[in-house]
């Protein structure tokens, strides 16, 4: 419509809450959400050179960090907000809180504003298995799960779904944690054995992932917990001084990163030289680099989140949402009939009278 015809202009950006994410995931079911992701995420790492990539933007502070991930094709953009933040959950506050926007390129016009708090576990778990199933071994039926908080219930559900997962060895130094998993799985067919230590998790486990929270350089995998042929998914170690793995865990077999430049400053990896050599998903994915070479072989996935996960998270739940009408309009940006007239969209009456001015009010105090 053109702008001339003095029609007023509304911008539909829609909103995506919590509850509205909830109903898409219920609708759909966990499982086939999980498969959308994966798939949608692939799609989009098979077009890495398509993208305009950059490291996250990080503020940190003593108690944790809060981040910007923006990326865009020629068509689309997207960021997130996401704060890291390990002691929160003694302050009631979850570790990880974000949202995130999706606009069009063309006019810069921000066509979805999103929750990203459920969204990113469900994408990080996304990508756990989007890697699982590149560098795994296919018949991988035990994972240690260490650290059963947030994010764990998403790891163990898509590991289970899509990657034939039947027994979680599971460990956290927070027994409620750990009871809290066991609780909301209970429903499952997966067998779910609590232990003792992070060694004893890891024990005849085919895959490990650590997915813990704490500010420290912690070395919760050590080399005499891996075993011939395991798969490690790191997924906690995801900021400078921040790590979840031995350094020589990480020499034992080929080390995978979504964004080497990223992961060089936040990842496992962050311990090792510059020169540490490193492969990235994509290239596993579209075949021009190795993945796991044989039975025997460890392989790391030394994931810290990459915005390319949120582009695509995004852009499926905003599929989902308009196929199933769940979301809402949100009335964002200003509604115009003329696109240069923005000070009409202040209303009337606003503009002050001289006598209410604040240099009138000065001058002539009450
Ligand atoms: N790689 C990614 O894309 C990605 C995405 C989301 C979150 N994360 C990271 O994953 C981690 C977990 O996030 P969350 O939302 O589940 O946090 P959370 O606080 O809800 O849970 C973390 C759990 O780790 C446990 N823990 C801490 N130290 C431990 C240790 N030494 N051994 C065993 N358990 C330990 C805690 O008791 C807690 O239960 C965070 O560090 C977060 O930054 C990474």
């Amino acid at each position: 419509m053109n702008f001339l015809t003095r029609t007023t202009r509304h911008i539909h950006t829609a909103f995506l809450s919590p509850q509205h994410v909830a109903e898409i995931v219920q609708t759909r079911g966990l499982a086939n959400i999980f498969a959308g992701m994966v798939e949608a995420m692939r799609a989009d790492f098979l077009r890495w050179s398509e993208f305009d990539k950059t490291a996250r933007v990080a503020s940190h502070s003593a108690n944790g960090v809060i981040e910007l991930m923006p990326i865009a094709d020629a068509k689309t953009y997207t960021f997130k907000y996401v704060n890291g933040h390990p002691g929160n959950t003694l302050r009631g506050l979850s570790t990880v809180m974000a949202f995130g926007v999706l606009a069009d390129v063309d006019t810069g016009t921000p066509l979805l504003v999103s929750e990203l708090t459920l969204t990113t576990a469900l994408r990080t778990a996304a990508t756990s298995v989007m890697a699982a199933q590149a560098l795994a071994r296919p018949d991988s039926r035990v994972m240690a799960l260490i650290g059963n908080g947030s994010q764990s219930e998403f790891q163990a559900l898509a590991f289970h779904y899509l990657m034939g997962i039947e027994e979680l060895r599971l460990y956290d130094i927070d027994e409620a944690a750990t009871a809290k998993l066991m609780r909301n799985l209970a429903g499952t067919t997966l067998r779910l054995v609590k232990c003792s230590s992070a060694a004893d998790a890891a024990r005849g486990a085919d895959i490990i992932t650590t997915v813990t929270a704490d500010k420290t350089q912690a070395t919760i995998i050590t080399p005499g917990m891996v075993t011939p042929g395991m798969h490690i998914n790191g997924v906690g170690g995801d900021c400078p001084g921040k790590t979840e793995l031995h350094a020589d865990v990480l020499r034992m077999g080929p080390v995978f990163v979504e964004y080497a430049p990223q992961s060089r400053v936040e990842g496992d990896v962050q311990q090792m030289p510059a020169d540490f050599p490193v492969t990235e998903l994509w290239q596993v994915l579209n075949g021009t680099a190795d993945g796991r070479c044989s039975a025997e072989q460890v392989t790391v996935f030394d994931s810290v989140g990459f915005a390319l996960e949120d582009y695509s998270a995004l852009r499926f739940m905003r599929e989902q949402s308009i196929a199933l009408g769940i979301g809402e309009p949100l009335p964002l940006i200003p509604a115009l009939a003329d696109p240069k007239d923005l000070f009409s969209a202040l209303g009337t009456p606003v503009i002050a009278t001289p006598q209410q001015t604040p240099q009138a009010r000065k001058n002539h105090p009450a």
